[in-house]
Formats: C-alpha cells, structure tokens, sequence
C-alpha cells in the first residue's frame, strides 16, 4: 500500500506523538479520562496545562491545541471538570489564550447515552485563534429516535482560569449571566475554606468510643444533617466520637466556630451544599478543641469579625438560590473548596437584610426567599 503520506489512521500512543508535524483544521476526539501519573519527560511536555494531578482528557486537549491550525476547531466529549477544577486551572489559562469554547453542549437527558460513564459529559467545540466573541450553551436530551437540542444561552467566552460560570441546566441561563456580574467573593466576607484536617484511616488506632485524658471530640460528616442542624455524632461504621490526639498535633485541631459543609453528597440527595455551624457551645462544652474529619469542609473565619457572622453564612450557604449558584460553577457532588471560594456571592451589604432575618428568628422559608431576591431568582 502507499507510503506514509496516504495513511487515513495511524495507531500509536497520541501522547507520545505531540511532535509530530502537520496541523489540522478540525481535531475531533472522545479521549480517555482518569488521573494519571506522568513520568517526568511527559509532565514536562505538557506542564503549560498542568496544575497539580494531570487527568489524560486534559493531556488530549492540550494535544489537540497542538495539532490544530491556528483558526482550527477542536471538537471533544469530555467530562466537565476541566469547566471548573483547580487541576485544570492551566488548562482553562491556555484555552481561553489560544482556543475559547465556542459551545458547550450538556447532556441534559442521560438515559440510554454514556450509561457507563458516572461523570458530566460536555461536547466542547473550541475555536483556535482570537476571534471566538461568544460561548454557546445547549442542552440535548436524547430520545431513541431523535435528539432534542435546547439552546440556554449565548456568552461571551470565559477571560480567564477562574471556574468558568456556566448554567448546567436550561433554566440557570438568567442565574449563570447574573453570577457573571457579581464581584463578591467568600474571602470577601471574611472567610477561607479548607478540608477538615483528619484523614481518619491514617490514625485507625486513635479512635475511641468514649472520651478520656488525651482525647477530643471528633466531628464526622454526619454531624451535619441536610436540615443544616449540627449534632455530634458518629453514625457510619468505623467511625468513633473521639480521637486521642498528641501534643504536637495542634494542626488537627478546631479552636474556633466556624461553619461545617459536607465535601461529597449522594447523587440523588437534592441539594450540594449541606452546611451547619459548628457552634460556639459546643467547643466550650468540649474543652474548646475538636478535631474535623476530611470528608468536611470548614469555612473559616480570617478576621476577628467577619463582615458575615457564620450563623448567617450557614442559613446562607443552605439557601436553595445559594446551591443552585454553586451549580453553575461545579457539575460534581464534590464540592471542592477551590470551587466554594470562586462561587460568586452577594455583596456583605446585601447581606444585611439576611443577617437581620436570621437575627429575628424568621422561618427558613423567609431566609430563602431573600437568598433568591439576592441572586434574582425566583
Ligand atoms: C473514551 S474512549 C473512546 C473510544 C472511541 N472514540 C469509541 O467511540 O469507541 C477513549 C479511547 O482512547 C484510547 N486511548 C487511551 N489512551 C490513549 C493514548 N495514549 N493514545 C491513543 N489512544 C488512547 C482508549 O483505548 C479508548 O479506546
């Protein structure tokens, strides 16, 4: 058969082949995905799109900007992390410099397609070159017989590395472009997030069933219930109320209230963010230290006063409006601190009216309707 230059399909290692010449107008692609372990040379290939674990749908999207001509287009099917996630932080740099999105289509309807695949899935189209002026966002739902294409909303494409606020479903369109106005940023009120401290199955021997000299309290996940009520318990098996903790061990320790958020929901459980206070009283009642277990969040305060009290940032974050803002930055039932603290949020002054709803003991209900006036939701 003819030599290399009539080869239709080449079988190779792609990520081995980012040297090879010739560009092409369009770079289709359904790469695989999944972290992966680089051995130095490759991590220094493709260290311009890498940022912490290297996840091999990013490595492909990274080739395929290599291979595109400089107007190509690059069409894939990916998952949407990369829309959001801290480790593609570069990556989102690099296609927003040399290839925006210019659509995003969601599976919205996912019965009969990808049935193995546990993640979001996107068909990404990006545009090689300066000239994208807008990001479109479809939803399709797929039916045996046809496919329905629902068209949410036309953006500008996304400037920057920040998580790029998109509506993943057809009616956070209004919601996502709103989001794109607001400035306010949880360091604004005053706070950090960052994941509890105990990775618990390093320290199996040092959990006990019952407090004694040398112990603290050590707050699971399940001390925050999805009523946004905090209760100290250890529910699950192999879990224990307390933890004996050594004197140089101060870094596992919780001093201050703070606000408690659960890192990983179910699936079919309705809302992502699940937050409680991890009250005042409670540390006294204890001793003042607790310890908190990875599988939560902690928001926590880095001025004396923040400009939003964590009782007010727990009924807050527990808000329907607040949960479904928060959609349009991370598609996962993970909730990634990186992800929490890019969520846009109102102004500390708009969140007077809330703080005095919380102060006069209004219902949950009251809150939330003020929350959603915040964000211009219904
Ligand atoms: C998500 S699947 C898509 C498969 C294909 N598009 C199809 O519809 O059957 C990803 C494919 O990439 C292949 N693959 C994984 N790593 C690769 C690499 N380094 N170079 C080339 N192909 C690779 C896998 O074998 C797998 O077939």
């Amino acid at each position: 058969m003819g030599g290399d230059d009539l080869a239709v399909v080449t079988a190779c290692d792609a990520l081995l082949q980012h040297e090879q010449p010739g560009a092409y107008d369009l770079v289709v692609g359904n790469p695989p995905y999944g972290r992966v372990t680089l051995k130095a040379a490759q991590r220094a290939t493709y260290r311009r799109s890498l940022y912490g674990h290297a996840n091999l749908y990013g490595l492909f999207l990274d080739l395929a900007l290599r291979r595109s001509t400089a107007d190509g287009v690059i069409a894939f099917v990916t998952p949407t992390s990369f829309l959001s996630g801290e480790y593609f932080r570069n990556l989102r740099s690099l296609l927003v410099k040399d290839a925006p999105p210019v659509s995003l289509d969601f599976v919205s309807q996912r019965a009969g397609v990808f049935d193995d695949v546990l993640q979001e899935t996107t068909l990404a189209v990006f545009k090689a070159g300066a000239a994208a002026t807008h990001t479109d966002v479809h939803f399709l739902e797929v039916a045996p017989d046809r496919v329905t294409v629902q068209k949410a909303e036309r953006a500008a494409p996304p400037e920057d590395a920040r998580p790029w606020i998109v509506p993943r479903t057809p009616s956070s369109a209004g919601l996502a472009a709103r989001l794109r106005t607001m400035t306010a940023r949880l360091a604004d009120w005053g706070y950090r997030v960052s994941t509890g401290p105990l990775v618990w199955n390093r320290f199996k021997p040092r959990l006990r069933n019952q407090p004694s000299k040398g112990t603290v309290p050590l707050v699971w996940s399940e001390a925050v219930a999805v009523d946004g009520e905090f209760s100290f318990r250890a529910a699950r098996r192999n879990h224990a109320p307390y933890f004996v903790v050594k004197p140089d061990e101060e870094f596992l320790l919780v001093r201050k209230p703070c606000v408690l958020l659960q890192r990983t929901t179910a699936k079919e459980q309705p809302r992502r963010l699940i937050a409680a206070e991890l009250p005042r009283a409670f540390l006294e009642e204890q001793g003042g230290a607790v310890t908190v277990e990875n599988h939560l969040n902690m928001l926590v305060a880095t001025v004396e006063r923040p400009a939003v009290d964590s009782t007010v940032l727990a009924a807050f974050l527990n808000s329907a409006a607040a949960d479904r803002a928060f959609r349009c930055i991370s598609g996962s039932v993970a909730v990634s601190a990186y992800e929490l603290e890019s969520m846009p949020i109102p102004s500390a002054e708009l969140m007077l009216k809330v703080a005095a709803a919380v102060a006069a003991g209004r219902t949950r209900a009251d809150v939330e309707a003020l929350c959603a006036e915040l964000y211009g939701v219904e």
